[in-house]
This record gives C-alpha cells, structure tokens and sequence, in this order.
C-alpha cells in the first residue's frame, strides 16, 4: 500500500495524511501554532479567514518552516475568473485547493486547462483542484431549506462525480459519503474530509462527522481538524494523538 502511494505522490507516514485548519484571524496566532505543529501535522489549510488578513505572507510563513500549503478558498465563480484564481494559487506553490463543485464542470473543466497550460519550477507539481461537494456543516433539512430535496448522498455522489469527470483531482465530502464515493469514482481520486471529531469533541457547527480513524478506514487521503487542535489546551498533544490514531486504523483501511 505505501509503495503505491509513493507513486501517485500520496501522503506515506500518518503525520502526512493530517491537515491542520489553521483557522485563526492573525499572522501572529498563526505563526504561533505553525512553529509547534509543524512537527505533526503534513500540511496546514489556509482558508478565507486568515488569508484575508496575512494574504500571501502566512504562505510564505508555512513553506518557511519546510510545511505544504492547502489554500481552502471554495472558489464558486465564473470560468473564467476561476481559472485566473488557480493559476495564482500555483504560483503560490499550494499543494492543494478548493472549488465549490456546484460551479458547475465549465468551471472546473476551465481550471483544468489552465494549469495544464502553465509552465512550472522543474520539480514542483501542479496543485490538485478538490471540489467540496456537500459542506459537513450542512444537514439534510438545512439542504431542504435551500431548495434541496435529495438526500445529501445522492447529491454528493451527482457533484463528486461530474467534478471528477470535468477534472476535479479530489473530492471534499464528509466521512459518511465516503465509501459510496469511492465505489462509483476512479480509483486514483483523492479524498480531503473534514468535520472530524473525537468522541468527547464539541461538534460545534460540524454535522457529519467522524473520527479520524473511522475516516482513514473509509478511504481518507487526508483527515481535516481544526478547532479540536487549535481550542486544546496542548494542540501539539492531540495533533500526536490523532497521528497515533490514523496510524491504528492504517491496518484496518480499505483498499
Ligand atoms: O474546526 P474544524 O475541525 O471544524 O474545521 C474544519 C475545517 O474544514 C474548516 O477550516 C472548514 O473551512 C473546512 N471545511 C469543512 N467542510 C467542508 C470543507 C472544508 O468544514 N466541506
């Protein structure tokens, strides 16, 4: 299993498959928290939040500490505008980032294009585009309310599945979809699930969710934790437990 992860480029060790939200206001509060887990975690998510306020910089800071970069901005536009955001995102040498597969295939199909159409450093990869099908925070009566009448299922399997057709390198769903997504999608498709709890974690505004463990069984690439990291008391001490834990359940993961 690691060797073939080796070869499609996929995190190997536990601490790789851990991405750590560093959902935080300040460059400083990030800096903080780069410096200590840097040393557990595989990559640290930027989202809209702190990039509004550090901009490229806490880039510059995460790559600095020899970390990758996942720019969690769930691009929803036009195609043309999207295309123009994903080529800055590889200048900005993310590993990874985010679309709202609900922009619809011309959208990614145009993402698509242009970072085949760019010329990189020798050496660096091109980011993978992951379309977010159903947020975790949504219920299935939030979805009603919005007009959805389906079950969350048949709808994350619907986006997954054109978003992978126009392109999409990975999906981002909750754990609860996942072995249904990877029954119907190729099998070289990367899953990033966030909404991961531990049994005595606030859920907060999370509502599918998992533990890690549970979600590396399924078929995670990459787990996503946030605030059960950043609120703890010695956020370095959990990002090691949950390591542990993805370690555990690597024995028992579905291949
Ligand atoms: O703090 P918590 O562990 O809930 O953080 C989850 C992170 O994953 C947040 O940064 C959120 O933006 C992100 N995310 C999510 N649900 C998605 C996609 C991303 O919670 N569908």
């Amino acid at each position: 299993m690691k060797s073939i992860r080796k070869e499609l480029g996929l995190p190997q060790a536990p601490r790789d498959r851990l991405i750590f939200a560093l959902d935080v206001d300040h460059l400083d509060e990030a800096e903080r928290l780069v410096k200590e887990l840097s040393p557990h975690v595989g990559m640290f998510k930027v989202g809209s939040r702190l990039f509004t306020s550090a901009g490229s910089l806490v880039v510059d800071l995460v790559h600095g500490m020899g970390s990758s970069v996942f720019l969690d901005f769930k691009f929803h536009d036009i195609p043309e505008q999207i295309a123009g955001a994903a080529r800055e995102i590889a200048r900005q040498r993310a590993r990874l980032f985010t679309v709202h597969a609900l922009g619809g295939p011309k959208m990614i199909e145009a993402v698509t294009r242009s970072l085949r159409s760019m010329t990189l450093i020798p050496g660096v990869s091109p980011p993978v585009c992951c379309a977010v099908t159903i947020l975790t925070s949504h219920s299935q009566e939030e979805l009603k309310l919005l007009g959805f009448n389906d079950s969350i299922l048949s709808y994350a399997q619907r986006l997954a599945k054109m978003a992978v057709t126009a392109g999409a390198g990975g999906v981002v769903c909750s754990g609860h979809e996942l072995s249904s997504l990877r029954s119907i999608l190729p099998t070289s498709t990367l899953y990033v699930v966030p909404g991961i709890r531990g049994p005595s974690d606030e859920h907060a505004d999370q509502v599918r969710v998992m533990t890690a463990g549970k979600a590396v069984q399924a078929g995670a690439t990459w787990v996503v934790v946030g605030r059960p990291i950043r609120d703890a008391r010695e956020p370095a001490s959990i990002a090691q437990q949950i390591v542990e834990e993805i370690a555990e359940a690597e024995a028992n993961e579905q291949t």
